[in-house]
């Protein structure tokens, strides 16, 4: 099998070599963009490797097809970026890994959520210009606090657990209860999680329904000073209403991993004055934000699962045509 491989890190490329030895699939790394790759680009390949910042829009799909590409492998949990419908009426076939460590993104969900009751943003900043006293630092303790989840599946899960540890009060939405996690967190309707969480973390997946969850709508009804943690997606937040309550108080704090218009500079080295995303821009000045660029699933751990289960995805598509990771239904 043919496979066209997009966004692999240089640090990743000997562990993907090794690992093919064991197939070995015929891999070719794209030094192009798959978003605006023409169809030449794919012909020839069976299957193509992507990550989320590959849109998989009904356009693609197509032009996938007519390359004769079969198989996507996204090597990522989450499926927002790619258009499912449009791609089981092209005829592509596409799986996922949908689960390579929840823990490495729930441990960075918790560093967050320290790291914003610590200002420790704040803390580095002062460090660097060689100020050691302790004025604004004043932080808060996670043990005090109640922390509100929303979405307890595989990685919601581990959050919990880990916050557990800390004695702060757990309480949660889900469309559905974890069994996994019910002694630990109370389970309420998402408006009581809102109104009474001093923490809100989000860890639902992206969906029509739950698009711009938090807005301002929602944020008005956060309790006052609340800090908000999002290592889910980017489109769940309106950050234009977050811009607006981090500067007016109402929340006195806020870390994310994810941005809704992260792709055009996502993975790159961008010149400051360069930069396009004004919002963001001003969101990244504030001492009381914290941004990280969707990384907090980048460990050892998470990397090494994920290559071999979208390597462990191709083998079943080429041997059986399916392919247990499926997400077309
Ligand atoms: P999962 O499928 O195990 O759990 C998601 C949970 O959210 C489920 O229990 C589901 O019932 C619940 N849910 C769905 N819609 C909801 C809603 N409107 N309100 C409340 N709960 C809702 O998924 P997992 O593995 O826990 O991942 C969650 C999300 O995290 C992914 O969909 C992805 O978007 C994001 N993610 C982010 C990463 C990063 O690097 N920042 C890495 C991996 C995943």
């Amino acid at each position: 099998m043919k496979v066209l491989m997009f966004n692999v890190n240089k640090d990743e490329t000997g562990y993907i070599n090794d690992c093919n030895r064991k197939f070995p699939f015929a891999l070719e790394f794209a030094d192009f963009d798959f978003n605006s790759a023409d169809i030449g680009k794919f012909m020839g390949f069976d299957a193509v490797w992507i990550t989320t910042g590959c849109k998989v829009t009904k356009d693609k799909s197509e032009q996938l097809e007519k390359a004769g590409v079969r198989y996507i492998v996204s090597r990522a949990a989450g499926t927002d970026h790619m258009e499912l419908a449009a791609m089981k009426e092209a005829g592509i076939k596409g799986a996922n890994v949908p689960r390579y460590s929840p823990n490495a993104i729930a441990e960075h969900t918790v560093c967050l959520t320290l790291m914003s009751l610590r200002k420790m943003k704040r803390e580095l900043n002062m460090i660097d210009n060689y100020d050691f006293t302790l004025t604004g630092l004043k932080g808060l303790e996670l043990r005090n606090m109640t922390v509100g989840v929303i979405g307890t599946g595989r990685i919601g899960a581990e959050t919990i657990k880990i916050l557990s540890g800390f004695g702060c009060q757990i309480i949660a939405y889900d469309l559905f209860e974890n069994q996994a996690v019910k002694n630990k967190v109370t389970y309420l309707d998402f408006n009581d999680v809102l109104t009474k969480s001093d923490i809100l973390i989000l860890h639902c997946p992206l969906t029509k329904e739950n698009e711009r969850l938090i807005a301002s709508d929602t944020i008005a009804r956060m309790k006052d000073g609340a800090v908000l943690i999002n290592t889910a997606r980017g489109g769940l937040m309106d950050y234009e209403a977050v811009l607006e309550a981090i500067e007016n108080g109402k929340i006195s704090a806020a870390a994310f991993d994810v941005y809704d218009r992260e792709t055009p500079y996502i993975r790159k080295k961008v010149e400051r004055d360069r930069f396009e995303s004004e919002t963001l821009k001003k969101l990244m000045e504030k001492e009381n934000i914290i941004y990280t660029a969707h990384m907090s699933f980048y460990t050892d751990t998470a990397i090494e699962n994920m290559i071999m289960t979208a390597f462990d995805n191709l083998y079943e598509y080429e041997k059986t045509g399916h392919c247990s990771n499926d997400i077309i239904k």
